[in-house]
């Protein structure tokens, strides 16, 4: 089968599309023929020796990529029979192996992919989509009626946790810059803050819970806006003792989530998307002889919505 192999740490150019030996399965796994997968920042950094390269290291023959939809084609799990659409976030944090024709995954960590979604909505409602569930739902406990402060709102994860507090009965305020404001309005958001030059020192302190996918100063302005007794969850950097300690100072919970495979949390995410109260935004699709251009334009920080690859 063919599969993008990165064969050394570093940029795009390091991505080359090679023929290696199809994924076998064992208990408890399907091999899935790839329909579509999409690619995140976390792609970016462990590309770069980041991220979580440090885990695949030892593991040789390096295949990026946890984002994935397509057909079962073999089973050895009574969850999914041959012929079954599924998707998930496959071995997240550790080996996906998703940028390839053909994956194995555990079955306990996808969902039948809705009838009514392509393959490409549904790989791009993966990794994405439990982060902000589980930032939202597992952790936060995100309430009717409370009020909550989505940054990057037009980016991967944004776009889909704004779509899931407003279905949590939220009052929701997005971040973006100025030109994909009414994107961000559209997904439903009550309002909007163009990040440029904002004065985060005169907004009041309303917000319940904010979810800070910029990191740095970003979680100091955000704290600045978090009700005393409220929260803050950051996913950029894994440094959770520095936010737990700003985040302290003002009276807020402030801590990292990283996203874990799960596929009751899928199940609960192929529902939304099923009854169209979720909808994946696709900026762009690549083939897979294009991945350099779609790392490249995942890695400009300026995406909206979600980047797609076909095999
Ligand atoms: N811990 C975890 O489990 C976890 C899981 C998923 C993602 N992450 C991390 O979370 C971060 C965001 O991921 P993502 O997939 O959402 O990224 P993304 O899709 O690349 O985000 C791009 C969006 O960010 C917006 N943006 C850029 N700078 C901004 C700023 N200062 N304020 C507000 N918006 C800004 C851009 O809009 P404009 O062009 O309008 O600025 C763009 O639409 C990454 O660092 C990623 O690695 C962590």
């Amino acid at each position: 089968m063919k599969a993008i192999i990165l064969q050394a740490p570093g940029g795009a150019e390091n991505l080359a599309i090679q023929d290696v030996v199809k994924p076998t399965i064992t208990s408890g796994e399907v091999l899935i023929q790839v329909k579509a997968i999409s690619i995140n920042p976390v792609d970016i950094k462990t590309r770069n020796g980041k991220g979580i390269y440090g885990r695949l290291k030892d593991e040789g023959g390096h295949i990026l990529g946890w984002d994935v939809s397509g057909k079962v084609v073999e089973s050895q799990d009574a969850k999914f029979q041959i012929g079954d659409e599924v998707f998930g976030m496959v071995n997240f944090p550790g080996h996906g192996k998703a940028y390839a024709e053909y994956v194995a995954a555990p079955a306990s960590q996808l969902a039948l992919k809705p009838q009514n979604i392509s393959h490409d909505e549904a790989a791009a409602a993966t990794l994405v989509a439990l982060t902000a569930w589980q930032a939202l739902v597992t952790n936060a406990n995100v309430q009717k009626d409370q009020k909550v402060l989505i940054h990057a709102a037009s980016g991967g994860v944004g776009h889909i946790a704004v779509q899931i507090a407003k279905h949590l009965g939220a009052t929701v305020v997005g971040t973006s810059s100025a030109k994909n404001r009414d994107f961000v309005l559209g997904l439903g958001a009550d309002g909007h803050i163009d990040y440029h030059g904002y004065d985060w020192g005169t907004h009041p302190r309303e917000f319940d819970f904010v979810l800070d996918t910029i990191g740095g100063e970003n979680i100091d302005r955000s704290l600045e806006v978090t009700k005393e007794g409220g929260s803050i969850i950051s996913i950029p950097t894994g440094l959770n003792e520095q936010i737990t300690s700003r985040a302290a100072a003002k009276g807020v919970k402030g801590y990292f989530i990283l996203v874990e495979s799960n596929g009751g949390d899928m199940e609960r995410i192929a529902s939304l998307l099923e009854k169209g109260i979720l909808k994946p935004h696709i900026f762009k699709t690549y083939g897979f002889d294009k991945i350099q251009g779609a790392h490249l334009q995942q890695e400009t920080g300026r995406t909206v919505g979600k980047i797609v690859i076909r095999p």
